[in-house]
């Protein structure tokens, strides 16, 4: 067990706050021992750190999942099912399966991360999110030490939710998920972008291959890199809205970018609130909003996590005022401030 570890390795905000305990586990077994060291004070259970924003030193212990292994656990004529240690790395995850020709994860590609924590916001991108080839998930009951199983349904999983981030917040350590693949290729290739993508590379019938390659293309285009430019991804979720907002919104910004969600509902994109509102691009000190994404908000170095969750609220105070709706942050607050704005 670490002592007043520096965190700023294992997040991708590159925030430079301490733990005061840390420890790394690559076996459930190792679970007991570890969280009855200092069963008093708060635990965080850390992946890859790429969707969490630390605004203070974590006054607690902090846990990371290293648990490695990819397995094909059972098969039939159309699927196969694959279960990943949480600790694999996603991305590395992603292209092994493609490379074994399982289909339904290249949408997915390059997103940062764990797989273990891949269930917690059901991660999502260019058309597909986990809950569409997730089979199960094992956990760790922290309470009683038990390993439970989750299906699907029961992860409750919903745009950037599931039930680990809400009714058992806190409760469970995620050690593998398992994964059902197509054996055949259902290309998901709807999303705008990448039908661009491939168009430029002249190709007529795509492969998961071209698929993932297209998807990484698109990332790197837009998103930072946190290895030269600290971030998260998006900072805020898309907000959905009454049909009955958006019509005024719309009557006033006809060009406003949005998804239809349902026959009351759509959903905005919160960068073009945030870029209609000015504010891409805006630096405050040594933090600002991505210039070439208003979604993602980046640490240009030093800054302290206060400092962006203080922009943050700027933003969500101005998008109130100009817009009438208020943008929900999608980077988990470390410590969970249950006050702020
Ligand atoms: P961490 O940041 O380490 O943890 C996130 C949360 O999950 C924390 O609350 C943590 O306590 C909890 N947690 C982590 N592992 C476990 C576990 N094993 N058991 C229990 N709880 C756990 N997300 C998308 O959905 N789509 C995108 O397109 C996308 N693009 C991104 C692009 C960039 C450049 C970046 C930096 C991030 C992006 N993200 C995206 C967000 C992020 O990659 C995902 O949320 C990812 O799943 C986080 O994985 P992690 O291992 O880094 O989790
Ligand atoms: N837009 C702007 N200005 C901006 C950014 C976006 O006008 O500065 C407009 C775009 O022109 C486009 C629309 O907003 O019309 C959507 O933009 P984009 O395709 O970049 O996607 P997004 O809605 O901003 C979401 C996810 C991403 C995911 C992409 C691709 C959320 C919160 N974010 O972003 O996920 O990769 O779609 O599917 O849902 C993440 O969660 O961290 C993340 C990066």
């Amino acid at each position: 067990m670490q002592h007043d570890l520096n965190l700023k390795p294992f997040n991708t905000f590159g925030i430079a706050a301490k733990a005061l305990y840390f420890s790394t586990f690559t076996d459930t077994q190792q679970l007991p021992g570890l969280l009855s060291a200092y069963p008093n004070l708060p635990l965080l259970i850390l992946g890859g750190g790429s969707n969490v924003l630390f605004t203070e030193d974590f006054q607690g212990m902090v846990l990371r999942n290293e648990i490695k292994g990819i397995e094909k656990v059972a098969e039939d004529e159309a699927f196969v099912y694959v279960k990943s240690g949480a600790g694999e790395i996603w991305h590395e995850f992603v292209l092994y399966c493609i490379a074994q020709h399982w289909a339904g994860l290249e949408n997915l590609s390059l997103i940062p991360g764990s797989v273990g924590a891949s269930p917690m916001q059901n991660i999502g991108a260019y058309g597909v999110e986990i809950k569409d080839v997730f089979h199960e998930l094992s956990a760790y009951h922290i309470a009683t030490g038990e390993i439970h199983q989750f299906n699907n349904q029961q992860c409750q999983f919903g745009y950037r939710e599931s039930i680990f981030k809400r009714a058992l917040k806190n409760q469970y350590i995620i050690i593998d998920v398992t994964f059902k693949l197509n054996k055949q290729a259902n290309l998901k290739t709807s999303y705008g972008a990448i039908q661009q993508e491939l168009e430029k590379s002249n190709i007529n019938k795509p492969s998961i291959q071209d698929i993932s390659n297209a998807v990484i293309a698109i990332r790197q285009s837009k998103l930072p890199d946190p290895k030269v430019l600290g971030n998260a991804g998006s900072f805020f979720k898309n907000p959905v809205v009454s049909l009955e907002l958006f019509e005024t919104i719309k009557a006033k910004y006809p060009e406003v970018s949005f998804y239809p969600v349902s026959e009351t509902e759509v959903k905005l994109a919160a960068g073009w609130l945030i870029e209609k509102a000015g504010l891409k691009g805006l630096k405050v000190g040594p933090c600002g909003v991505h210039e070439k994404q208003a979604l993602v908000l980046v640490n240009y170095g030093g800054s302290t996590g206060q400092q962006i969750l203080d922009l943050s609220t700027q933003i969500i105070e101005q998008i109130q005022q100009l817009f009438g709706l208020t943008l929900e942050r999608e980077v988990n607050i470390i410590p969970t401030h249950e006050s702020i704005l």
